[in-house]
């Protein structure tokens, strides 16, 4: 049933994309060794180090401030003496980072020391200009040490680049979107490409590369098992950043197109204090509904009112679990956005009400290319504002998309943002109704049939902007206006939305894919360190296509996808036009089975995810989770990226490769940690690799030792007929006989839990004393939603009693007690003896 034609065909005529090399401003500087310095004057030092950075060549002098933030870390910002340098900082910052003092200890010609307390400091040397960041009195960040700073300011090169070291790591992790492991291989003259953020349509993209892909975020962490630090590189241009990591230290080289130089440093020192660090400046994900963590059903496209709602009977039919189908393209009329094919969806708010009536909610897509047609209203309306994004000689753009000739929406002008959004309004886009959601697609921007097959540098945005000096921001301002415009659609329910492109921020307001990838073994297997990568650069809420888009998959690797795609955020199966239909339905008994049990794994653990979500709101710790995340001083785990954490408490470890009779999987935490595997009934010390024999039934994943996980035993056919159901706590003891995990629980949909209307508890078991504790974690949260725990799985290893032995795998010994604990309203503490 399957061929693999069309992927080949989509590989031939496959576009190629620029190198460093072959794009002149990136390959003067990255060749370029043999460079002047630069030098600080006129130092003040109050709350911030301001004075001129002068270019000791051309004697041009640049603005310099360089301020602490909160929370250990920094901020370098260099301008042109007319601030004319473009710099994103009002949109990517989620709001004014708060400064901190910072302490001058001792100033000389050379040298200002600078403090934050007794564990960091800054050096910041004079001439030649360069910083170091120190903690501990070891040299974390080395900025500018190998004077590769250059600030071009010919009208025609604006490009500016800087060196940025990380002495004491030996890993580099970051500078999401590429389809690379997770950690990054070196580059350099002579060796691999360097990495490329210019966010393009690169459909049927290779597995490990560099390549751009469709989004673009400059942080970057250099990792060792001791500190570990990390940058965030502010500019919405092009990019190409070399990485060197085979000697002592992470070197990289970040060279931009154009923009201000604008960098932030965060100071660790573990990774987990870097992301948040991060996420401090830009923001995260805020709280998604519960239903966004079921299961969507995509497909390029469900050509017609009646296949929608077939595919939803057959899900039903089949016992398949499913909260969201989707509508491609072909919905529209002519790929008019905000119209309706009325030949082939009738009565489009019949047939959202027939999804909703189901349990299930719909998603359209609708990208930022409009159609260039008179009478189209949105084209109309966004000519008659002066909406579109213009050429070089201030006349409309237009490009061909899906529709044929289009003009762009220009995000950059705020009445266009604002006029976008109402677009999304229950008046502006007819037969629509609350159950209907967006996807914002093709928004790099995608131009067919020109050059890099996106726009080009020299168009203009609103006030004078450049194309190229926010060419990687383009999507990311087509999400904040989409977000704006649901929010008021319907200020109660939280908005959803799914976006290709993005830039740092984009977490703010939407979920991300990672585009057209393929049905490769290669592609499954990158998805994990592409979704990590974009998870520690604050993608929290980020799926790949399951089954991959760009052709057809055969059985096996559908199937592993499935058991893969239980544990990505974002869980959608999605296909291209020219593939044979993939329903999982439309496959053997057997099949079916195992693709039915992927999503029940799924559906099972949504209560879990949900507390996950709500705590990334407020720490910014990300959902999927390297194992470094947890086990920074285990040396072993920083290469792993195809074992994964979601949150701290589950490991997946699914089968990635063709024909597997055994993997070898990591256990981490050391001799004292146990993993336990519910489906095998073992436990695993963890104490390193391990080789686990695996079938086409074997999806592994581990609970850790001393968590607790509330999951929904009963099957159900959306997260819809989860509401009002009784929890399983499951518990797996650890060497104390003692486990502890929180758990969330609210409305499920509303802002409420803004104004404190959640439960947010921690349980803790105690198998001495058979008591479960419950703890509230925020005293003023309260809310009148009551929830039922009837069965309570107390798992233990005979091992945690008789003491540690050599063997490393136990048998896991289940106790279940039938319970009634209802939990509602309560004061800060209860216990109960089961
Ligand atoms: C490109 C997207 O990546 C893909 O998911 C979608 O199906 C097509 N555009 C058609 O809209």
């Amino acid at each position: 049933m399957f061929s693999f034609l069309p992927v080949l065909a989509l590989l031939a005529t496959a576009h190629s994309w620029y190198t460093c090399d072959e794009v002149e401003f990136c390959s003067n500087i990255r060749y370029n060794y043999n460079i002047g310095s630069y030098s600080l004057t006129n130092i003040e030092v109050d709350t911030s180090v301001t004075g001129n950075l002068i270019n000791e060549q051309t004697a041009e002098s640049f603005s310099f401030t360089f301020t602490a933030l909160v929370g250990d870390t920094f901020r370098l910002t260099v301008q042109d003496a007319d601030n004319s340098r473009y710099t994103p900082k009002d949109d990517v910052l989620d709001g004014t980072p708060t400064e901190q003092s910072l302490t001058l200890v001792s100033i000389s010609e050379d040298l200002l020391i600078l403090s934050v307390d007794d564990d960091l400091s800054v050096y910041l040397y004079v001439s030649p200009f360069y910083i170091e960041v120190l903690r501990d009195d070891q040299v974390i960040i080395e900025i500018n040490k190998a004077n590769r700073l250059i600030i071009n300011t010919a009208d025609e090169d604006k490009s500016l680049s800087l060196d940025i070291s990380f002495p004491i790591a030996n890993t580099a992790y970051g500078i999401p979107q590429h389809a690379e492991n997770l950690s990054l291989p070196s580059t350099g003259p002579g060796g691999l490409s360097a990495y490329r953020m210019f966010n393009v349509d690169n459909w049927g993209y290779p597995a490990y590369t560099r390549e751009a892909l469709y989004g673009a975020i400059g942080v970057l962490y250099g990792i060792s098992t001791d500190i570990t630090s990390g940058i965030f590189w502010m500019n919405g241009a092009q990019t190409f950043i070399d990485i060197t990591n085979e000697g002592d230290g992470v070197d990289a080289l970040f060279i931009s197109e154009t923009g201000a130089l604008e960098l932030f440093l965060f100071a660790g020192p573990t990774l987990r204090d870097c992301v948040r660090q991060y996420t401090t400046l830009t923001g995260v994900t805020p709280l998604p509904q519960y239903f966004t963590l079921g299961y969507h059903q995509c497909r390029y496209s469900y050509m017609s009112q009646e296949d929608v709602e077939t595919v939803v009977a057959e899900f039903d039919n089949h016992n398949f679990p499913m909260d969201v189908i989707w509508l491609d393209i072909d919905y529209s009329d002519g790929y008019k956005y905000f119209t309706w094919n009325y030949t082939a969806f009738p009565d489009p708010e019949g047939m959202q009400n027939n999804v909703a009536a189901t349990g299930r909610k719909m998603v359209a897509i609708s990208d930022p290319h409009i159609k260039v047609e008179e009478g189209y209203f949105v084209y109309e309306q966004a000519l008659g504002g002066d909406y579109f994004v213009k050429d070089s000689n201030g006349d409309v753009y237009e490009g061909e998309c899906w529709p044929g000739l289009s003009s762009y929406i220009d995000y950059f002008n705020p009445e266009a943002q604002e006029w976008y959004g109402e677009l999304y309004s229950l008046e502006n886009f007819p037969n629509t109704t609350l159950n209907l959601y967006i996807w914002n697609d093709m928004n790099e921007p995608s131009v067919f049939e020109v050059d890099e097959l996106t726009m080009p540098g020299d168009l203009s945005h609103y006030g004078g902007i450049q194309h190229r000096d926010v060419h990687n921001m383009y999507g990311f301002k087509q999400t904040q206006a989409t977000y704006a415009g649901l929010l008021k659609r319907d200020p109660t329910k939280r908005p959803f939305i799914l976006t290709r492109a993005h830039f740092a921020g984009s977490q703010r307001y939407t979920a991300m894919w990672t585009g057209d990838n393929s049905p490769s073994w290669d592609h499954l297997r990158v998805s994990i360190p592409m979704l990590l990568s974009e998870s520690l650069a604050g993608i929290a809420f980020c799926g790949a296509d399951v089954g991959g888009f760009a052709g057809n998959v055969d059985e096996e690797l559908l199937q592993r996808w499935y058991q893969a795609g239980v544990w990505y955020p974002f869980y959608r199966s999605h296909s291209a036009s020219d593939t044979e239909r993939r329903e999982p339905y439309l496959y053997s008994d057997e099949i079916q089975e195992r693709i039915r049990s992927a999503l029940n794994i799924r559906y099972a653990h949504i209560p879990y995810w949900y507390t996950l979500f709500f705590e990334h709101e407020i720490t910014g710790d990300p959902i999927v989770r390297p194992l470094s995340y947890h086990y920074p001083a285990d040396e072993a785990v920083l290469p792993i990226d195809e074992q994964w954490l979601i949150g701290s408490d589950i490991m997946a470890a699914t089968v990635l490769h063709e024909g597997a009779e055994s993997i070898q999987t990591y256990f981490p935490g050391g001799s004292d940690a146990y993993w336990y595997d519910l489906e095998n009934n073992l436990g695993y010390s963890g104490e390193g690799y391990y080789e686990i024999a695996v079938d086409m039934d074997s999806a592994p994943y581990y609970y850790r030792s001393g968590s607790l996980v509330f999951i929904i035993d009963d099957e159900v056919r959306s997260t819809e007929e989860q509401r009002g159901k009784s929890y399983t706590l499951r518990i797996f003891l650890d060497t104390s006989l003692q486990a502890t995990g929180n758990f969330y629980f609210d409305d499920l949909e509303s802002f409420d839990y803004r104004n404190s209307l959640y439960h947010y508890l921690q349980f803790t078991y105690d198998y001495n004393t058979n008591e479960l504790t419950i703890q509230k974690l925020h005293e003023d949260a309260d809310f009148d939603g009551e929830f039922i725990i009837d069965q309570v799985e107390v798992n233990t290893l005979g091992v945690l009693y008789s003491g540690s032995d050599s063997n490393r795998l136990h048998q896991i010994n289940r106790q279940i007690i039938y319970a009634n604990i209802v939990v509602g309203k309560m004061q800060s503490r209860k216990t109960i003896k089961l």
